[in-house]
């Protein structure tokens, strides 16, 4: 039996505050969330929406580090980053808060206290790396050394960026500090560790049994953990940055940051109202974590057993979870810089945040991995938002200012069409909110704007335009129907696009309705006068999705000369004067240029070298058709010793440019010049 309860707490994922939010964070975690919390507090629900930054973690210590702040310093910058980006988007969170906070520290050290005295914990001794010359330990991602799989010779100790392997630091090749650069050495230290596969009888029947009605992505991994056996996890870590382990003899710990950033949810609730433990300690609340696919593991596994073993708080309900979103054929890297990053888009699109809320979760990776597109951002507002939503609204309000001065004309009797058309609107409330509840929010958003297809189509179908010349009184009622279903549009988008859902409100000149109201048509009663026209939606021209695009390319290129950078082959041994004097080098011009019959690699060249006019065989055949070659001049080693090549004696080098990634490069003299000039 479905369980009907009083409350909902709902949480969203706490980004890590060393870097700013990007379209895969919006789409996998906070539009489904806000989603969800407009809705039910449009319906009236007690509902708190919390969230906050995630300010502990390693990666946040090596940030400080390479820019020479500390990690406060990283925090604060990207806490308030985060923060104002949410609010330019129009994230309602009830309370956005920080980890670093001191309500944070006292919740999660107390936390921790009472599992610890209740013996929850288990305390385990390892050998871990150590850097003398820094004495401190060191964190996996603080060991660097050489790939075994693959030989790049920066991947850290828990994995290889270049290859994608997860490595352990002992898999490294020549492992040394990322502090000092010195060789770590390993050292025994204690920590405490939640024994996870104490919880696993608990956690089968909680999930595996009772929650088989989460989203099959989320259920499967569960069920992947739980049948793969769980194990003890250290839940505190050797770090100077973080919440200190509140028990004695624990100088230099911390607690890991996936124990302490859950408690986050607790502490952000606390700080929101003195009632918090309403919201925590009630089952009648329903706890709904909102999170990406990657903190599956945490918030269905861990964080539940953390809760079970304290025992004052209750499991969530629902742990909704996307897949992730590409960009444009690429996943989405921070460290690539390959995103597109909340804030830049809030400057460089003012006015249309409620566009890419409208894409996200029109293209929202809910069964599997998808990929953003400007063409299909510039597809979607320009097709659906303009075309249809905003063409509909701003036709119906046009229109009425035209004929009656603003002011809404009384519904006359209605024909069968209009009340098929008013029926089909009203059928709409039902899907919409059950595809919310399921968290369908792609479904919920067709929902959504079909109310608007069915308005714009109501329009032309009944040509108010023309109908007016010869029977003004059925526009009257025309015109009736479509400012109900323009206000029925303003309810039902409000959840998915709240600018827009304001600003028709403030076209109508009417207050919010609630959401029960959805599916009427006397929201906006005759006589009413309605206020000025405004345009919902601007077409997006081409010009700007393609300085996008070309910021994109610019990013690509950036990285891929970055990529070759790093790959750049040591000098070789020296080589005096007189061996770089017997190359002979010369200015040349390819006359003509063809495959070598048979293979894949080598072309034949007749080259003028203004010496003579020779042939040479030369393996670039991937690199360049005969056609681009013809007419270049280029650069030849005339004196290297004649080789025969599949019956062509080839007589010197074309010399080239190999970059990183092995692409073939002519070297052109900066102008044309006689052919024999001599190189050096
Ligand atoms: O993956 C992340 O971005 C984490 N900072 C999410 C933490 S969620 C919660 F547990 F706080
Ligand atoms: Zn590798």
């Amino acid at each position: 039996m479905r369980k009907e309860f009083k409350r909902y707490l709902v949480t969203s994922a706490l980004p890590y505050a060393n870097g700013p939010v990007h379209i895969g964070h919006l789409a996998g975690v906070y539009i489904p969330s806000d989603i969800y919390t407009r809705y039910l507090r449009l319906k009236g629900c007690d509902v708190i929406s919390v969230c906050g930054s995630d300010e502990h973690g390693v990666p946040i210590t090596i940030k400080a580090r390479k820019e020479g702040i500390t990690p406060q310093q990283v925090v604060d910058r990207y806490h308030e980053l985060i923060k104002k980006s949410f609010e330019g988007l129009g994230m309602s969170f009830d309370i956005y808060s920080r980890t670093s906070s001191a309500t944070h520290a006292e919740t999660a050290s107390a936390f921790f206290r009472k599992l610890y005295d209740a013996g929850k914990f288990i305390e385990r001794t390892s050998e871990q790396y150590y850097d003398t010359e820094a004495q401190t330990f060191l964190a996996d991602r603080y060991i660097v050394g050489t790939c075994p799989k693959c030989g790049n010779d920066r991947a850290y100790g828990d994995q290889c960026e270049k290859c994608g392997s997860t490595l352990s630091p002992d898999e490294l090749i020549d492992p040394h500090s990322a502090v000092s650069g010195s060789v770590p050495v390993k050292r025994e230290t204690k920590h405490w560790y939640l024994p996870l596969n104490d919880y696993e009888a608990f956690l089968r029947e909680w999930i595996l049994d009772g929650h088989k009605e989460w989203k099959s992505n989320v259920y499967g991994q569960c069920k992947s953990w739980l049948d793969g056996g769980l194990q003890p996890r250290a839940v505190s870590r050797d770090l100077d940055w973080g919440i200190p382990v509140p028990v004695e003899g624990a100088e230099g710990k911390v607690l890991y940051v996936w124990f302490d950033a859950p408690i986050g949810y607790i502490s952000a609730t606390k700080d929101l109202t003195p009632d918090w433990e309403k919201y925590w300690k009630s089952e009648d609340t329903k706890l709904v974590h909102f999170i990406g696919k990657d903190n599956i593991v945490f918030h269905c596994i861990v964080f539940p057993s953390m809760l079970r073993a304290h025992g004052d708080y209750i499991l969530p309900e629902n742990v909704p979870s996307n897949e992730f979103l590409n960009l444009e054929g690429d996943k989405i890297s921070t460290s690539r810089n390959w995103a597109v990053w909340l804030h830049e888009y809030l400057e460089e699109f003012p006015g249309k945040e409620d566009v890419l809320r409208y894409v996200l979760c029109a293209n929202a990776p809910e069964t599997k991995d998808n990929d953003f597109t400007w063409k299909d951002f510039q597809a979607r507002n320009n097709s659906e938002l303009v075309a249809v939503l905003g063409n509909f609204v701003n036709r119906a309000l046009v229109l009425t200012a035209k004929y009656y001065d603003g002011v809404v004309p009384a519904c006359g009797e209605l024909n069968d069409y209009d009340r098929a058309t008013i029926e089909e609107m009203a059928a709409v409330k039902g899907s919409l909110e059950s595809n919310i509840e399921n968290y369908h929010f792609r479904e919920a958003l067709k929902d959504a704007m079909n109310i608007a297809r069915i308005g714009n189509k109501y329009l032309a179908d009944t040509e108010p335009w023309k109908v007016v010349k010869t029977d003004p009184e059925r526009v009257k009622t025309i015109l009736n129907v479509a400012l109900q279903i323009t206000a029925n549009t303003a309810i039902a988008i409000e959840p998915f696009m709240p600018f827009s859902a304001e600003k028709m409100l403030r076209m109508l000149a009417v207050d919010r309705f609630d959401w029960e109201r959805l599916g009427a048509t006397d929201l906006i009663p005759a006589g009413h006068r309605i206020g000025k026209a405004e345009l919902l939606f601007e077409k997006i021209e081409d010009d700007v999705i393609q300085r996008q695009l070309d910021k994109l390319a610019a990013t690509k290129a950036a990285n891929l000369a970055a990529e070759a950078a790093q790959n750049i082959e040591d000098q070789k041994d020296n080589i005096s004067f007189d061996d770089f004097q017997k190359m002979d080098i010369r200015v040349s011009t390819i006359l003509t240029a063809e495959k070598v019959a048979k293979t894949k690699k080598l072309l034949k060249l007749t080259v003028d070298t203004g010496i003579d006019q020779r042939e040479i065989v030369s393996g670039i055949a991937e690199h360049f058709t005969p056609e681009e070659l013809i007419g270049r001049q280029v650069l030849v080693l005339v004196n290297l010793e004649p080789r025969e090549l599949k019956g062509t004696l080839s007589r010197g080098m074309i010399l080239m440019a190999e970059d990183a990634s092995g692409k073939l490069r002519l070297l052109e003299p900066n102008e044309k010049t006689n052919n024999g000039a001599i190189v050096g």
